[in-house]
This record gives structure tokens, C-alpha cells and sequence, in this order.
């Protein structure tokens, strides 16, 4: 039932700050990270040493982010590689190493074989993020941890992302809690996280200003999506969601690489989706946008209020919410699936089925 909304995807947009409040019930105290969500075999927290995430595409950029999260509050190191690579190469697995999988459905042919490999691989246990408690993903795993988004319809993943994050991050701080993270640094993470659903929530008050810049989109048959740092696979995640619905041309690209190659494309017609962090990176990320500018390329800047960016004569902008560091890659999707949302619908596609995709991809 889609209630009072046009389209799944939307209804499941709107979901959001509900199904993330889920997804944290039970998984947080008042000033911890509760290890007990990860079941009685909770142990290999102590123990792990080394990270390796592997996931298809929308999961896939959630462990993107995640690498930032457990080389940065963790220390450890973390590597992310899709499944459909990682099941057909010779594979090297430090000693104390988890193995991570992330999938909505927990039915994807090429996670499930990667898992069945990993099996072999001596790892030290296996962890599945996955939003389907009787898939067979689960099932295979030693450990599961659940996103609890509730059943997803929309073909392009909106809330099952943003729950794989919630849950990404619970077991980013956990791990990090036993790898010397003080309990001041995660009191304020814990603090961070319930704050979440409001977060969104007024992410999505942008709705109807995204509608508006949206138009400008219908005649595009190409977008840049540019981020740096834990928003580079937000920017990914972005140009997919563009892809997947509006059958635009997108790509994405960490904005440092931009005079490496993707420059040579700016034009007026070349839309470039800026992600702009509230961190050191502001000001290189400033410069690049000059360099767009300066081609005439036309910006689209998503930033908060104290970047002191606005619209001008090359600028479009729209407010993100003011979120701690460790959060805005969750609060900067939402613009980004409502942008994907409005130009699809603005062009008349077919937004729950887009052509040739399948929800759950059962098939190599
Ligand atoms: C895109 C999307 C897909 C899936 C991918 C893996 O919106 O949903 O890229 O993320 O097919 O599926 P799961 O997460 O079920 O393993």
C-alpha cells in the first residue's frame, strides 16, 4: 500500500527517520553500544584485527563508507570490494580478519558465492548486514545484524541504504570501542546516532525545493556527482540512484580527481552535484567547485548552513542539516534520492520498475 504517496520509492523516502529509529532500537544505552545486538558470539570484537566488506552495488557503496568509519574511529584497517570480484580472485586474509557482507535482500547470487568462499578463506567469523531475517544470507552467516527497514518495493534501495549505514556504524563504534575509543568519544557518537531520525527528518523538509531544481534536470543527458572523504561513495551512491531511475548519464568521482581527466567534460550542459562536508575538506572542495565554475558548468551545491554557500549566478543550492562529522554521509543521501526522485518522475519514467532491473538479483 502506498498511502498517500505517488510512488513506493517515496513512501519508502519518507520511511526513513522511522525504520533508522529501528534499526537503532535495542542496539544503543543511553551511552553505549550495546554488543549484545551482534548475539551471544559477540567475542570476535576483541579479537578482529582487519576488515573485508563485500557487496553489490547500493550495499556495496555502504561499505564504501563504512571503511571510513572503521579505519577513522577504529583504527583498523578495512577494505571493500564487490562480490562479483572478490568471488572469482585469489584472495590474501590477514590473520583475525571479518568478514563483512551487506545486502538488502540477502538473496544476491554473487554476495551468497562470495560468502560460500569466504567460508573456505579462514576468516575470523562471518557478520551479515542484511534487511531479511529468513534469507539465505542470514542463514549461512555466523552472525547477523539486521537493518530492520521493513520490506523495501521500490527497485532503487532508499531506506534499506540508510538503515545498512545505521547498522554499519553500530558496529564501526563497536569495534572501535575494543580498540581504544574512550568512552567520552563514544557517549557523544552514541548521543550522535539518536539524533538521526530527527536529522532526516529535517533533511526531508527539502522536498519541495528539490522538486523545484529538479526541472532544470529533464533536458540533462549527463551529471557529475562530486564528494570527498566518506561523501566520495555518497556521490557514488547518488549518480547510481540518477542512473537507475531517471536513465541519466551519471558518474562520480572523488573531487580531487577532478583535473585528472572528468574536467575535460565540463560544460554548460554538464550538471555537477556537489556533496559539500562541514570539515577540513571544505575549502579544497571549494576550490573545485571555482574550477567548474569557472568552465561553466552549473553547480549544484548540498551543504549546510555554516558553509556560508548559497545561491548566486552559478550556484544552486540546497540545506542539509547541521549533523556531526560521523553522520552527514547518512543526512546527505536523502537530498540525493529526492533529486533522483523528482527529475525521474519529471521525465516520466517508471520510478518503482525502472527498465531491465530486478529487485532481487537471484542470477550471476
Ligand atoms: C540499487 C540497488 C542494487 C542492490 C544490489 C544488491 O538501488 O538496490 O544496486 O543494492 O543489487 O542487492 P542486495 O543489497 O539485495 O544484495
Amino acid at each position: 500500500d502506498k498511502g498517500e504517496f505517488r510512488h513506493y520509492m517515496m513512501k519508502e523516502i519518507y520511511e526513513q527517520p522511522k525504520v533508522i529509529a529501528a534499526c537503532l532500537e535495542g542496539r544503543i544505552s543511553e551511552s553505549k553500544v550495546l554488543t549484545s545486538c551482534f548475539g551471544a558470539d559477540s567475542g570476535f570484537l576483541k579479537e578482529v584485527e582487519n576488515v573485508h566488506i563485500v557487496a553489490c552495488g547500493t550495499s556495496y557503496h555502504a561499505g564504501l563508507v563504512a571503511k571510513y568509519w572503521i579505519e577513522d574511529l577504529a583504527g583498523l584497517p578495512c577494505s571493500v570490494e564487490v562480490a562479483s570480484e572478490y568471488r572469482y580472485r585469489k584472495v590474501a586474509v590477514p590473520k583475525n580478519t571479518l568478514f563483512l557482507t551487506l545486502s538488502q535482500s540477502g538473496e544476491t547470487a554473487d554476495t551468497l558465492a562470495a560468502l560460500r568462499k569466504a567460508k573456505e578463506q579462514g576468516y575470523l567469523t562471518t557478520l551479515a548486514i542484511c534487511n531479511v531475517p529468513s534469507s539465505t544470507l542470514v542463514r549461512e552467516s555466523a552472525l547477523t545484524l539486521l537493518t530492520n527497514a521493513g520490506a523495501e518495493i521500490g527497485v532503487a534501495s532508499t531506506k534499506a541504504f540508510t538503515t545498512q549505514l545505521t547498522a554499519l556504524l553500530i558496529t564501526s563504534v563497536a569495534i572501535a570501542v575494543e580498540n581504544g575509543l574512550s568512552a567520552e568519544k563514544e557517549q557523544a557518537l552514541v548521543n550522535a546516532m539518536r539524533s538521526l531520525p530527527a536529522y532526516v527528518n529535517a533533511a526531508l523538509l527539502q522536498d519541495e525545493h528539490i522538486q523545484k531544481v529538479s526541472d532544470r534536470f529533464a533536458n540533462k543527458h549527463n551529471a557529475l556527482f562530486l564528494g570527498r572523504g566518506a561523501m566520495y561513495p555518497i556521490a557514488l551512491e547518488g549518480a547510481l540512484k540518477l542512473k537507475e531511475i531517471s536513465y541519466i548519464h551519471a558518474e562520480a568521482y572523488p573531487a580531487g580527481e577532478l583535473k585528472h581527466g572528468p574536467l575535460a567534460l565540463v560544460d554548460e550542459d554538464m550538471p555537477i552535484i556537489t556533496m559539500v562536508p562541514h570539515n577540513g575538506m571544505l575549502d579544497k572542495l571549494k576550490s573545485n567547485m571555482q574550477e567548474v565554475a569557472a568552465r561553466g558548468g552549473e553547480l549544484y551545491v548540498f551543504a549546510d548552513r555554516s558553509t556560508n554557500l548559497h545561491s548566486e549566478d552559478n550556484i544552486i543550492f540546497t540545506e542539509v542539516p547541521k549533523v556531526e562529522g560521523i553522520l552527514e554521509p547518512i543526512v546527505h543521501t536523502i537530498p540525493l534520492q529526492l533529486l533522483s526522485y523528482h527529475v525521474a518522475v519529471v521525465k516520466g519514467t517508471d520510478v518503482d520498475q525502472p527498465r531491465n532491473l530486478a529487485k532481487s538479483v537471484t542470477v550471476e
